[in-house]
């Protein structure tokens, strides 16, 4: 038994759709109601679908009872404050598990690339049914900014970025592929990150959609590159040896969280892009 995956995604693990017209809809991200992540200052996320409805944004195994990543309950308040949000990530019209919007603070490729993980998108979900991706709808416009993804995440060479200019729509199967985003600039990113069960109402959508399971990437200064995988490893080593004298496995840091140690001191863990 395995998963009912769509063949869209065989290839690269992602697929590019056509761009929507973002700039017709209101700024609704701005007044939607947002919790910290974890212990995190800097990143916050406003869901539209819960576990259960409340707002907060913690994966739907870790409630009581635990339920995997479908289902979602739409989260009253923030729906009401953003129903074009909410129409956009229903029209695909395949089951929602997690939904929400990301305030992402600008970075740098070094956190990026540090920061690089894969999500647990699939934890209890039964054999036999609909894999889970995720669709990343940009909602500003940072052409600068982008997806990067990764088959092996220690390899430079499978990396892909996508650029994240408003309305760019990508889907992503994001328990295959490392992922991060890297956002220069001077404000907040906004970002709706939706869960899907892949099904054939999901493959009709993007079908319909220009899509592209390959594009080429943004460019990136080579000497810019190597000096970010060094940091970014610098960062990794030291974070390894923290952990180790603490008694921790630092195999376990990876996975579903990257955690990433601020300048400012203390943990900040992300699981979202
Ligand atoms: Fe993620």
């Amino acid at each position: 038994m395995s998963y009912v995956k769509l063949p869209v995604f065989d290839e690269t693990g992602y697929v590019v759709v056509d761009s929507y017209d973002q700039a017709a809809d209101p700024k609704e991200w701005e007044q939607l109601i947002y919790v910290d992540w974890k212990s995190s200052g800097d990143t916050r996320f406003a869901p539209l679908a819960s576990a259960y409805g409340a707002i907060e944004c913690d994966g739907f195994w870790n409630h009581n009872p635990p339920k995997t990543d479908k289902d979602g309950v739409w989260v009253t308040e923030n729906v009401a404050i953003a129903p074009r949000l909410t129409e956009r990530a229903q029209e695909p019209g395949a089951n929602v598990g997690r939904c929400r919007v990301i305030e992402l603070q600008p970075n740098t490729y070094a956190d990026a690339i540090y920061n690089l993980h894969r999500d647990d998108n699939n934890r209890l979900n039964p054999e036999g049914t609909g894999w889970i991706v995720r669709a990343f709808f940009n909602l500003t416009d940072n052409p600068d900014s982008v997806m990067i993804l990764r088959e092996d995440k220690d390899d430079p060479a499978t990396e892909t970025r996508i650029p994240l200019p408003a309305g760019a729509q990508v889907v992503i199967d994001t328990q295959r592929l490392y992922h991060a985003v890297w956002h220069p600039g001077d404000e907040p990113r906004y970002c709706l990150i939706t869960s899907y069960e892949s099904s054939p109402e999901l493959d009709a959508w993007i079908s319909a959609r220009g899509p592209r399971p390959r594009v080429d990437s943004a460019y990136v200064d080579p000497a810019q590159a190597q000096e970010a995988y060094a940091q970014a490893e610098a960062r990794r080593a030291a974070r390894a040896a923290a952990l180790a004298a603490q008694g921790q496995d630092p195999r376990f840091g990876d996975g579903t969280m990257a955690a990433a140690t601020t300048s400012g001191g203390g943990m900040e863990v992300l699981s979202e892009a």
